[in-house]
């Protein structure tokens, strides 16, 4: 693609990634994503900001023939599918200062071939004049690594986010237009990358809220013309209250756990519970950590293998603690042959998660009435809990 431009003297450059489709050999991405760089050309200094994913470096190279002189290349993050192309960007113009925050410095001399005397470190609201076009440079760390910042072009009023406020998505839009496409794109991307860093972020929107923004420009998906839609959005999925919503992600052998997943789901949803439920072994972890943003209760579904539970629930187990999101209570159901340390085993896995486990439920073999019975208990149970919270229910 062509650089395209966004407003005077600012021209959207990078490439969009129609066909990846995993990120991090592990996030999937069901709508490709985008790397976006920007080149902000003022009266007397260019600045291109970040780079690409150096699997497009070429894409990047061809938008960049022809420009003469870039002063200052900014890197907002060290991440490779923003900082990876940046070492060649600094073959071509050996004239090129890379701007960062000091720990951006140290991380992408760590992670990548640049000279230390290419680097500068710029301060938390450090100013930077291109000439007739303005930078400030705002300090927003663990969005989602320690030395990431943005960008604030006074002039136009845009902010360059980088990977905050971004989206997974493959589009030819160089603007949003669909916003509840990108909504689910965005959300998808927090609810991956961001959750764990739910009250960093909280601290970071605060930070943002003195500056007049008229559109915000992240390095991954549309831009946003509306930074409203966006920032709201952040500011409700990194709120600390969760919703009215059980999220059961769960596994099953020989349909045991599934009569009890049933049972429970038909409970909750009695209840005004609005549930999630998700069959690990054909779901899109994607989806399960959307989920997970908003959730007052998981409830993990096993059968027991080996003692213990199935390695696709231990692995949604350590997803969801990793990911630590703002649920409140947690519990387990599932069924067993012989023997089974599940519960002990799951509780285990989930240290970060601050919840209140409620009664688990597991049944020997095939669940019968009194199991059955039990899982009303414990819907009864989640929605006991779920009226304290919400008044509702
Ligand atoms: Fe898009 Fe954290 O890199």
């Amino acid at each position: 693609m062509e650089p395209r431009a966004i407003r005077p003297g600012v021209q959207w450059l990078g490439a969009v990634d129609w066909d990846r489709r995993l990120f991090d050999s592990l996030i999937p991405l069901p709508d490709g994503t985008s790397y976006n760089a920007y080149l902000i050309t003022g009266s007397d200094k260019t600045a291109l900001l970040d780079s690409v994913d150096p699997a497009k470096a070429d894409t990047l190279l061809a938008q960049l023939e022809g420009v003469e002189r870039i002063d200052y290349v900014i890197a907002h993050h060290a991440e490779q599918d923003h900082s990876g192309t940046i070492p060649l960007v600094l073959e071509r113009h050996p004239e090129a200062t890379v701007l960062a925050t000091a720990k951006g410095v140290e991380l992408l001399a760590q992670h990548l071939p640049i000279p230390v005397e290419r680097f500068r470190k710029v301060a938390d609201g450090e100013v930077l004049s291109l000439g007739d076009k303005t930078l400030t440079f705002v300090h927003t760390p663990w969005v989602h690594w320690p030395e990431t910042m943005v960008t604030f072009l006074t002039e136009e009023r845009i902010l360059f986010s980088c990977d905050f406020f971004g989206s997974h998505l493959a589009t030819s839009d160089l603007f949003v237009t669909d916003e509840g496409q990108v909504y689910e794109a965005a959300k998808r991307y927090y609810a991956e990358i961001m959750m764990p860093f739910r009250r960093i972020i909280q601290r970071n929107l605060a930070k943002l809220e003195p500056y007049d923004i008229a559109m915000i420009a992240p390095s991954h998906g549309p831009i946003h013309g509306r930074p409203a839609f966006i920032v709201d959005a952040y500011r409700d999925w990194v709120s600390e209250t969760p919703k009215n919503e059980v999220v059961i992600p769960y596994v099953s052998t020989h349909g045991s756990t599934t009569k009890m997943v049933d049972r429970l789901v038909t409970a909750l949803v009695a209840q005004g519970i609005k549930v999630h439920q998700f069959d690990l072994p054909v779901t899109d972890i994607g989806k399960l950590a959307i989920s997970l943003v908003d959730a007052a209760t998981i409830i993990l579904g096993t059968p027991t293998i080996h003692v213990g539970p199935h390695p696709a629930v231990f692995y949604a187990a350590h997803l969801a603690n990793a990911l630590r999101p703002k649920a409140r209570f947690a519990s387990v159901i599932g069924s067993y042959g012989w023997n089974s340390k599940a519960i002990e085993q799951i509780a285990a896995l989930i240290p970060d998660l601050k919840v209140e486990l409620l009664t688990p439920v597991l049944a020997k073999g095939r669940p019968v009435a009194d199991d059955l019975a039990a899982v009303d208990r414990l819907a009864a149970e989640v929605s006991e809990r779920h009226r304290a919270l919400f008044g509702q229910s």
